[in-house]
């Protein structure tokens, strides 16, 4: 399976998008929300510091009643005001007036209000600057005991403000931690919302280069299928063009049989001629190349055979009986070698389905490889068990190294040192193909024998259960 192509860093990915995108709303509700909860804070803080001046002003009121009653005079420094007025964070200003506009006590700055901004017996407030700084200002008209007399307390905005900010904290932090907490939350629906991109990821990395079937649209989302239905439709042109060169090399394998079958045969006849000697190395040489090509060709039609989509009909069939019979056909060339060819196998069947002339092609192969790699007097046994069905060759020769373990299934791939002996580099490619038509695995390893060994292993319950 292909591994999916390492992320770099900063390339634009589909969460980090929707993350972004979901975000972005969040931050803004934020927003609108801190400027409101700022404007109703201020405004709170406002209200709750004018009930305290205006409870000041009251006060003082009272004071300045009680004083003038008693025939004293006012006295700015008095004790009681400087207490009313007195404040740790806040400093306050005061004035009072009396009914014909004069200044008893207080602060001069603090001027009386024209008679149309007064609304009497309501406090009224306003905002003024007084020594650099911004001063609430309560204002008190009293029409009733000293009529005429003008009160009026001023603060500057320490305590307001920090209460409006107090206010605003208390909101506004839950809310951020909302959003911080949500984000991991909102990472991991956005993770399970794209699931199947993923799925759709595994599905289509875990096929071979060879499996060109469409890929099932069953549980796509609606927003994958044109997705999956272009890729499905590439599949298709491929697989189009792919048979075509798979038939173009069988049909060109199949014609050229029949010349190399006729230059085989006059070969043969001009070798047989013993009146004209002169000329024999040459067409024994000449023979070894046409059996090359013969073979070359027979390997390349096998291997197109394997490849071929018309060949996919199973049909139940005994393992045992075949593998038996594969190997008997063997003997005759073991013995020109003196290999020591064997069979081992239970005595029941080994019932598979599958494309029993490719399953012997596959056989074949691995039995003739076993043969041509085992040295002269060595020992080849081929084998067959069941549960799941295996087919085995194993042999005495040099065995494979296991640099070349991964290559040996290559197309025309031959070890270096394999030189010496004949061959074309497909069989086993064959036998891989041969392999992936029944669902079953070629494994190669090392065998008792001290040689390789080949396992040919049913792997697919569909096959190996008919
Ligand atoms: N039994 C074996 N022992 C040692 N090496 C082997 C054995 N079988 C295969 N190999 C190695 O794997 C290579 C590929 O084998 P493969 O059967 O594909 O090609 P070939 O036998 O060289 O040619 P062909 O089978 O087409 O005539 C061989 O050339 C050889 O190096
Ligand atoms: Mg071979």
């Amino acid at each position: 399976m292909s591994r999916p192509p390492e992320r770099r860093r900063g390339e634009p990915t589909l969460t980090r998008a929707l993350l972004g995108w979901l975000i972005l709303p969040l931050v803004v509700a934020l927003a609108v929300s801190a400027y409101s909860t700022y404007r109703n804070a201020n405004q709170l803080a406002q209200t709750e510091r004018d009930l305290v001046l205006e409870g000041i002003t009251d006060d003082l009121k009272e004071y300045v009643s009680s004083t003038l009653e008693s025939r004293q005079p006012l006295d700015p420094g008095a004790l009681t005001i400087s207490l009313l007025i007195g404040d740790a964070r806040d400093r306050r200003y005061f004035a009072v007036y009396d009914g014909s506009g004069r200044l008893l006590a207080g602060d001069r700055r603090l001027r009386r209000l024209a008679d149309d901004r007064i609304d009497a017996p309501r406090t009224v407030y306003d905002d003024l600057v007084l020594d650099g700084r911004t001063v609430r200002r309560a204002v008190l008209r009293d029409n009733e005991d000293m009529p005429g007399f003008e009160i009026q307390v001023a603060e500057t905005t320490v305590r307001r403000e920090r209460l409006a900010l107090h206010l605003l904290r208390g909101v506004l932090v839950p809310q951020a931690i909302v959003i911080l907490l949500s984000i991991p939350l909102i990472w991991f629906g956005i993770s399970r919302g794209l699931h199947p991109l993923e799925l759709l990821r595994r599905r289509i990395s875990g096929r071979s280069a060879q499996d060109l079937d469409a890929i099932p649209v069953d549980h796509t989302p609606r927003e994958l299928l044109p997705v999956v239905s272009a890729l499905n439709d590439l599949l298709l042109r491929f697989k189009a063009v792919q048979q075509e060169q798979r038939r173009f090399i069988a049909d060109a394998a199949h014609q050229i049989k029949t010349p190399l079958a006729v230059l085989t045969a006059e070969i043969d006849l001009a070798l047989s001629d013993k009146g004209c000697t002169c000329a024999q190395p040459t067409y024994a040489r000449l023979q070894a190349a046409v059996s090359r090509l013969t073979h070359l060709v027979g390997q390349l039609l096998a291997l197109a055979h394997s490849e071929s989509d018309a060949d996919r009909a199973h049909a139940p069939f005994d393992l045992a009986e075949v593998a038996r019979d594969v190997t008997g056909e063997f003997l005759p060339a073991a013995a020109r070698k003196r290999i020591d060819l064997g069979f081992e196998g239970p005595e029941h069947a080994i019932p598979v389905r599958g494309n029993v002339v490719l399953v012997r092609e596959a056989m074949k192969n691995l039995v003739d490889n076993a043969l041509k790699f085992a040295p002269e007097g060595g020992t080849v046994t081929a084998s067959v068990r069941s549960g799941p069905p295996v087919f085995a060759v194993a042999d005495s020769g040099p065995g494979i190294p296991d640099a070349e373990l991964p290559l040996i299934f290559q197309r025309f791939h031959r070890a270096a040192d394999s030189n010496t002996t004949e061959g074309s580099g497909l069989g086993l490619a064959i036998v891989q193909e041969v392999a992936r038509k029944h669902g079953a695995v070629v494994t190669a390893g090392r065998s008792a024998l001290g040689g390789a060994l080949f396992e040919f292993r049913f792997e697919d319950e569909a096959v190996s259960q008919p």
